[in-house]
């Protein structure tokens, strides 16, 4: 947590993670701008993006960080962890492989990670109804037994986007 001379601002650190292809950009881009990219191409190295949300009055900013879930595409995993006090574990509803991942992606997290951080399941693409392939209840459940919130989005028309990030944000302030 950083602050500034008036110790009225806020700047936490979120970190994104999940395979690739989950929707990772697509959350971030929805919710710092609102925008969406059917043909997104696979994130190469680490971006980040600052937001800004009012807790009680107070301006707090987001600096989220978003990579690639592909190894070979990954910068360095220490740096990209240090200081995180959020995170966002992301799969895609329609696919069960990425479902499989999360319990990987968390051991890394933790692994990485030097405080607590507030972490959110997210169940991405949950527009995909008619392919789903894992359950709201399985990701319920997951959830409850490692301690994280839980959610199911969708960066494409918007559901649960801003919710995400913010219940994140609010645990951590
Ligand atoms: P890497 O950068 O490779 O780790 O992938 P990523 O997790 O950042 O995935 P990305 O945001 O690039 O999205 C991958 C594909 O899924 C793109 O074609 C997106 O348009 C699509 N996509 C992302 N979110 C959603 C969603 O909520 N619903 C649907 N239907 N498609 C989505
Ligand atoms: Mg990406």
């Amino acid at each position: 947590m950083d602050s500034d001379e008036e110790g009225e601002e806020y700047l936490f650190k979120v970190v994104i993670i999940g395979d690739s292809a989950v929707g990772k950009s697509n959350l971030l881009s929805r919710y710092a701008r609102n925008e969406f990219n059917l043909h997104s191409k696979a994130t190469i190295g680490v971006e980040f993006q600052t937001q800004s949300m009012e807790i009680d009055g107070k301006e707090v900013k987001a600096q989220i960080w978003d990579t690639a879930g592909q190894e070979r595409f990954r910068a360095v995993t220490s740096a990209y962890y240090r200081g995180a006090v959020g995170a966002l574990v992301v799969y895609d509803i329609s696919r069960r492989t990425t479902f499989e991942s999360v319990e990987r992606w968390l051991e890394e997290l933790k692994t990485h990670s030097d405080t607590t951080v507030a972490r959110m399941l997210v169940g991405n693409k949950c527009d995909l109804e008619n392919i789903r392939d894992v359950s709201v209840e399985e990701g319920k459940s997951l959830a409850e037994a490692e301690g994280l919130f839980f959610m199911e989005t969708s960066a494409l028309d918007a559901t649960n986007v801003q919710n995400a990030f913010e219940i994140v944000i609010k645990e951590i302030y």
